[in-house]
């Protein structure tokens, strides 16, 4: 099987992924020039604001994701017909036929997916109910959804644990409120964002994310007819209108593949142009990355890194919030530390367990310690409750060929890399769950110049 009949069947399976396994040789540097699409982290989003237009809506530079398709199958077992929009990559998206679908369906269609807990807001509005199926994504800690669902409350859903999953209802219609999140988490703010849009009234919410995922599907919702007002104090103002329309649009890029394809530029001393890259979302990185020894070039329509030569250098990183160095730039960004001379520190203090992946680091000949202690400028959530959040990184280290599995979306693009510098040959398995948010990985490592080969 090419690697092109790869990619397609796995952005194509919709519940679960073919466990499959790549034998890769080191050693190669990377080189060449990819095409980076929307943001997996807002597309999905962007498809689910659709259920609250009253017209069909257009999406361009949808990659080619598993995640991409598990929202469509739940749109479509929601009634909302799905086809190809007015380019290659676009997505028509008309909602004018919205309905109840069984929990047993979405459950099928959700596979790890959480996205199932966003559909409640717009939902309710448009039927009146809602149902989730158990939440997957992910194993980077427990993903509690206690905010989703706190938040939901106070717009007046009543909410009702069943064994298979949970039932929400509005019958009184839901209604702005002023909400304060603990955290400010993404899938949250984007909750209160598709949830008060159709409130009656209005919402204030202080404590939200402001990724500039979040800013996009604001704008999203204003092309669609909403009133939304973000301060810069993590306060955001929403005045519910009766009716929203359809929007046309085209996707922010996707930040974290960008931080990823820099990552392995750096690690195999190569050079890759992402097309389509933009500096102002990439700021946090574009310091680290700079910090680290790597160079980067910004051009009107991307960014090229690559590795100038000479030692790479350690550093010390939190990840945070946005505008903060994001908790999905680390795990590729570990693998090329394993090449630093000194010693790095991560301090991870957005995920309670995201450093599994650094496993099979190890088992190739990293040199890695994780900590429970926080090891940054800051006291995280996370430091007095034994989690292992921050690791050590003494480098330089060759790493050398093993047989590692993929844990999750990111730990597994690390662990791709860490394969692509070691010395001699590795067999990386369960490879699929990388197309969840990657489009078309093995086809652009193919462009790359990877010396690779997909057993099945
Ligand atoms: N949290 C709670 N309760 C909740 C919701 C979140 O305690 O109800 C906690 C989480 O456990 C976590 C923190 O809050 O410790 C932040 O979670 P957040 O809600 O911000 O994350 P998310 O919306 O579930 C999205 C991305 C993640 C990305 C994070 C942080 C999507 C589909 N996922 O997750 O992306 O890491 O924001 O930016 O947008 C990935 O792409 O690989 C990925 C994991």
């Amino acid at each position: 099987m090419t690697a092109l009949e790869n990619d397609a069947r796995n952005a194509g399976a919709q519940v679960g992924l073919d466990a499959n396994t790549l034998t890769i040789r080191g050693g190669r540097p990377l080189s060449g020039r990819i095409e980076i699409k929307g943001a997996k982290n807002l597309v999905t989003k962007a498809m689910v604001a659709a259920l609250l237009g009253e017209s069909p809506s257009i999406l361009r530079d949808v990659p080619n994701i598993s995640d991409v398709q598990v929202v469509r199958g739940l749109l479509e077992v929601h009634g909302v017909k799905v086809s190809e929009g007015d380019e290659p990559g676009s997505l028509r998206l008309d909602p004018s036929a919205v309905e109840s679908a069984h929990m047993v369906d979405i459950d099928a269609h959700a596979g790890s997916s959480r996205i199932p807990i966003l559909f409640c807001g717009p939902l309710l509005h448009r039927l009146g109910e809602a149902f989730i199926p158990d939440l997957g994504g992910c194993r980077i800690g427990d993903r509690p959804i206690d905010y989703h669902l706190e938040v939901l409350g106070r717009f007046g859903a009543v909410i009702e644990k069943l064994p298979s999953g949970i039932r929400m209802s509005a019958p009184e219609g839901l209604v702005g409120a002023k909400i304060e999140l603990p955290y400010p988490s993404v899938g949250a703010t984007e909750q209160v964002l598709l949830t008060a849009v159709r409130a009656k009234g209005k919402t204030e919410l202080s404590g939200a994310a402001i990724e500039p995922e979040i800013m996009d599907l604001i704008n999203i919702l204003q092309k669609m007819g909403a009133i939304i007002a973000v301060d810069t104090d993590r306060v955001i103002r929403i005045e519910g209108v009766d009716r929203l329309e359809g929007y046309s649009h085209r996707a922010l890029f996707d930040r974290n593949e960008v931080a990823s394809w820099a990552a392995a530029a750096l690690a195999t001393n190569g050079d890759i142009f992402c097309g389509g890259a933009r500096q102002p979302e990439m700021t946090a990185f574009l310091n680290v990355f700079r910090r680290v020894g790597g160079a980067f070039e910004i051009e009107d329509d991307g960014i090229r890194f690559f590795h100038p030569g000479g030692e790479l250098k350690p550093v010390v990183i939190e990840t945070d919030v946005h505008p903060g160095f994001m908790t999905d730039w680390q795990q590729p960004l570990v693998v090329a530390l394993t090449k630093a001379t000194g010693v790095s520190i991560v301090h991870e203090t957005v995920y309670e367990q995201r450093f599994g992946f650094v496993d099979a680091l190890v088992k190739m000949g990293a040199n890695i310690q994780l900590h429970s202690e926080c090891l940054g400028a800051h006291h995280c959530r996370f430091g007095q409750r034994n989690f292992l959040h921050s690791a050590v990184i003494s480098g330089p280290t060759e790493l050398h060929g093993a047989d590692i599995e993929v844990p999750d979306l990111r730990g597994g693009f690390s662990h791709l890399i860490a394969a692509l510098t070691a010395v001699g040959t590795s067999r990386v398995s369960n490879v699929g769950i990388i197309s969840r948010g990657y489009e078309n990985f093995l086809t652009k490592l193919e462009q790359l110049g990877a010396d690779f080969t997909i057993e099945n």
